[in-house]
């Protein structure tokens, strides 16, 4: 999708398609936000009486002039107490989803009116939720004339002396929507394309083209890290596992980075411990972490973040072979501990394990990981905010925040030691499975075990990584979080 700005003094001659303007429960009428120039040339043509405030209600109204735009989509907006980011970006879905009901392939907004929410953010937030609109997945899908057509314009258009303001709002919205989309994509190619080794090819690429530093460990050089757990998973499929390394340096040479570790399992069958047919088709969706990781330092290149930041995805599949790792079997980690798998499908903390001890080694400032880890997070938090834990409070009251901020919420959960003790073992340091009682916490505190003293905190994104794309913004199947809820961090952390 591309990205136009244009200052509402030129609005009256900007033949757009379809311009969206939004309008508050508190409106008489449309007057109060849309300049009166743009009023007297295009919307002659509605009844007021229609219009309603109401998020995502509408009404088109047509051009009765010779300029300015061909259509006027009259959009409700809510109440404008209400107004915050994600409204503007659920908003800024529905004015997208309307240019593809009418046919037209490019949308204007008009920023006015806004009230309490600043130039920048708002149109930050509209940009990310028309980015995040326009994607689809069509890369495997021929015949699919029933598609809406394609809208691929985006115009923000703001008050002549706020166009700065909404050009740096813009630019940002679609850094972060871009990354968050690559972030999809690499989430629905199926376990057949999206292997370990594409996950590499594809981070190898982007890092080339966005100038990250890259390296990419193989099974030989896994296994001079030591990196057995990660290793145990991967023994039990034909696809050589992978560990990802991004590397952006903006900020001072040798400052102690941030660290981001995504769950990189592009399948997930369970092992020997296989999981029922009925719904492992899902299972794709295990890489999400580390494919929200890759996207989350594709924005992080692009806006150039002052801060030094390092991406690690481990990745493998996990499937079941005559070399399959076996319940019961007692592994080492890179870190040291041994780790009793008496469940296979407990597979994601092995190997994150691994991945945070490494990422431990590289003296980090903070250290966030994320995966789609267990199927407990979805019935303690459903499918409307990831669950986070840590060993840092300050950390995970940033996470939370920027959860709110970015529209992809987090809630804390304890990490007390009555549950660690829940994943004691009697024959090593630790066992990888907990019962099932707070498996989402249990399954934390093993994790835990591998991070040190570092601050640390983890997202377990189980319940949001993918779902039925009710949200304007959204389709069906990947969701990209939490690609906005990282970047909002790692730039918290530069502010
Ligand atoms: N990848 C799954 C977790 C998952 C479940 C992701 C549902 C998305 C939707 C993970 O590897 C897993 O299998 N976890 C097990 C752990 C259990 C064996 C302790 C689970 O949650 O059932
Ligand atoms: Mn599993
Ligand atoms: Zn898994």
């Amino acid at each position: 999708m591309n990205i136009h700005l244009v200052s509402s003094v030129g609005a009256v001659g900007h033949a757009i398609q379809l311009l969206a303007v939004p309008i508050f429960e508190t409106d008489a009428g449309v007057e109060s936000v849309l300049p009166a120039d743009l009023v007297k040339a295009t919307t002659g043509s509605y009844l007021a009486e229609d219009l309603n405030s109401k998020l995502g209600e509408s009404v088109v109204s047509y051009r009765i002039g010779e300029t300015g735009p061909e259509r006027v989509l009259l959009l409700g907006a809510g109440k404008a107490s209400d107004l915050d980011t994600e409204t503007l970006r659920r908003w800024a879905g529905h004015a997208v989803r309307a240019a593809e009901s009418i046919g037209v392939g490019a949308v204007g907004v008009y920023l006015g009116g806004l009230g309490g929410i600043d130039v920048e953010t708002a149109s930050q937030a509209v940009t990310e939720g028309a980015v995040l609109a326009s994607w689809r997945f069509t890369e495997m899908k021929r015949l699919d004339e029933d598609a809406p057509p394609e809208v691929t314009e985006f115009t923000v258009m703001a008050e002549a002396e706020h166009v700065d303001e909404a050009g740096r709002g813009a630019v940002a919205g679609q850094a972060i929507g871009r990354a968050a989309n690559f972030t999809r994509t690499l989430q629905s190619r199926p376990g057949n394309v999206a292997t370990p080794t594409h996950l590499a090819e594809e981070a190898t690429r982007m890092a080339g083209e966005r100038g990250l530093g890259v390296t990419v460990l193989g099974p030989d050089q896994l296994k001079e890290e030591r990196m057995h757990a990660l290793l145990a998973v991967a023994q039990g499929s034909d696809e050589e596992p992978r560990l990802i390394i991004l590397r952006h340096d903006g900020g001072e040479e040798g400052a102690p980075p941030l660290v981001l570790v995504g769950k990189g399992l592009t399948f997930d069958a369970g092992g020997i411990s296989i999981k029922p047919s009925a719904g492992m088709e899902d299972m794709i969706f295990d890489m999400s972490g580390g494919a929200a990781v890759i996207g989350t330092m594709q924005a992080v290149a692009e806006l150039e973040v002052p801060l030094n930041v390092i991406g690690i995805v481990p990745s493998s599949e996990n499937l079941l072979n005559g070399s399959a790792m076996k319940p019961g079997d007692i592994i080492q980690s890179r870190e040291g501990k041994t780790i009793e798998v008496v469940n296979t499908d407990a597979e994601g903390r092995l190997i994150l394990a691994d991945a945070l001890s490494y990422a431990q080694s590289l003296e980090p400032e903070a250290i966030v990981d994320c995966a789609t880890l267990t199927g407990s997070v979805v019935i303690a938090l459903g499918h409307h905010a990831a669950a986070v834990m840590g060993t840092d409070n300050d950390l995970v009251g940033e996470l939370q925040e920027a959860g709110d901020l970015s529209g992809e919420r987090c809630w804390p959960m304890p990490l007390w030691d009555e549950y660690r003790r829940q994943i004691d073992s009697d024959v090593a340091d630790v066992v990888n499975v907990g019962g099932r009682p707070g498996g989402s916490i249990t399954a934390a505190a093993f994790l835990r075990e591998f991070v040190g003293d570092c601050k640390w905190a983890h997202l377990d994104i189980a319940g949001t990584a993918y779902g039925e794309g009710k949200l304007p913004y959204q389709r069906k199947g990947a969701a990209g979080f939490p690609t906005r809820l990282l970047v909002q961090w790692v730039r918290g952390r530069a502010a």
